[in-house]
């Protein structure tokens, strides 16, 4: 399906976006590896979180949607032999967090994906779980489908290459039924959503101090059933939010935001480009704080974000490019390598359709280079090439709402991996996204 989106009205509304994409995926494998009933209100039942839903029944769990809308997981307290491969679908954390899950038990698991998992690497979570005791057969190159032998782990402290909240979850998971201690050094900080969440489930983790910052530590434990709160994804709530700032005159409400710290670089990076916003009612509803946002149009400027901040804004960049174009001056992003092996290579994507659109815009190793248009304005007027990649998808969408022409992506059904409903979300504020042949 073709999308297309034109110059829009000034945006005006109330929007909450779908929940957490990575809180949801966790919540099911938790509720699945814990005993007793979860309870999971707000669950993003986007294409992604639905392949783990059906991954932990595989698996042994229950997980059914109720009639007032929740999701219930009936935890066995551990994982069974799956007599069909598990199809991550497009989801690297679906995948991954899986992957580390499993390989605590005494099961062989075939772990499959689409044509684009297929391409990301997998031999980040695999070498520190061969090292805890887990057994791959897998390609060289460790790309999908491989079969995981799990059973009989031992604790490891991993200092991790890559700053990855997957790659963490991955071997925090693994520990859980390890034997003796393990922690996870990784270079910045990573969304610590697992940690938190595991402190709900009732797990033995806390924190250790090494080199001058604290790691996450976690000890074999048995989880119990809980109920999980899932707000509204940052990573989706950005596309209405940047929308409002580039298109004149607008003015939004976006409700009940994850602001976790390690989730909020887009908004710090924002703030310093002279976007007006606020957040307002914060709550901290089971363990995750939650805010209230009122964002308004603004004039931007160019700025450069530092790159300790990548992981808490790395799948914000296609939107933070297209924010990018709209400012005043220069943006250059780095220290965002990793953009590379995400769904598709963002930073080519990227880079390709903002100069398709008229944006000055360059590649570098780890991130980009856009010199924004200022009040010049962006031409647009492009078709754009998405390689299925849901998030470059929703950026170029949102950059034909403030375009002097209009915009159209060459894909839109993968957009419902992570945002199902955006276009009647954004339509809803007075956006104008529609089908085209
Ligand atoms: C996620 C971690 C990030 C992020 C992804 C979700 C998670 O990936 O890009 O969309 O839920 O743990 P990496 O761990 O590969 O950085």
């Amino acid at each position: 399906m073709l999308l297309k989106a034109r110059v829009a009205e000034p945006l005006r509304g109330r929007a909450r976006p779908p929940g957490d994409k990575s809180i949801s995926h966790r919540a099911l494998i938790l509720g699945a590896l814990a005993e007793g009933e979860s309870e999971i209100e707000g669950l993003l039942e986007s294409a992604d979180v639905l392949n783990t839903a059906r991954a932990v029944v595989q698996l042994g769990a229950k997980a059914e949607k109720s009639a007032d809308g929740r999701w219930r997981v009936q935890g066995a307290g551990g994982f069974r032999q799956p007599g069909e491969t598990i199809d991550c679908g497009n989801s690297g954390t679906a995948a991954r967090l899986l992957i580390g899950a499993v390989s605590g038990f005494k099961l062989s698991a075939r772990i499959d994906g689409d044509q684009s998992l297929r391409k990301r690497p997998m031999n980040r979570v695999i070498a520190p779980l061969s090292q805890m005791g887990a057994r791959f057969d897998a390609t060289e190159k460790g790309r999908l489908p491989l079969i995981v032998h799990g059973g009989a782990l031992k604790g490891l402290t991993y200092r991790s290459p890559v700053s990855s909240a997957q790659v963490k979850s991955a071997v925090l998971l693994a520990g859980l039924q390890a034997d003796g201690e393990t922690i996870l050094i990784e270079p910045e900080r990573s969304r610590d959503h697992t940690e938190r969440m595991l402190k709900v489930f009732g797990a033995q983790i806390d924190t250790v101090d090494i080199d001058g910052a604290a790691h996450p530590r976690v000890k074999a434990s048995r989880l119990k059933g809980t109920h999980i709160y899932v707000p509204a994804d940052p990573s989706s709530a950005a596309f209405p939010m940047v929308a409002a700032l580039i298109t004149g005159k607008s003015e939004i409400r976006i409700d009940d935001v994850l602001v976790n710290p390690l989730r909020t670089g887009l908004y710090e990076t924002l703030r310093e480009m002279g976007a007006d916003f606020t957040w307002i009612e914060r709550r901290d509803p089971i363990g995750e704080p939650v805010a209230d946002m009122i964002v308004r149009a603004s004039k931007l400027r160019g700025v450069e974000p530092p790159a300790h901040r990548a992981p808490a804004m790395i799948d914000e960049f296609p939107i933070l490019a297209v924010a990018a174009a709209f400012a005043q001056g220069e943006t250059r992003i780095v220290g965002a390598a990793e953009l590379r092996v995400k769904e598709s290579d963002r930073i080519t994507l990227m880079v390709d359709g903002l100069r398709a659109c008229g944006v000055d815009a360059e590649e570098l190793p780890d991130g980009l280079v856009v010199r924004g248009a200022g009040p010049k304005g962006v031409r647009g007027g492009a078709l754009i090439r998405t390689l299925g990649d849901h998030r470059i998808a929703m950026s170029f969408l949102v950059l034909g709402l403030a375009s002097k022409e209009p915009v159209t992506v060459d894909d839109a059904d993968m957009i419902a991996t992570s945002f199902p409903g955006f276009v009647e979300c954004m339509n809803a504020l007075g956006a104008d996204i529609r089908q085209t042949r």
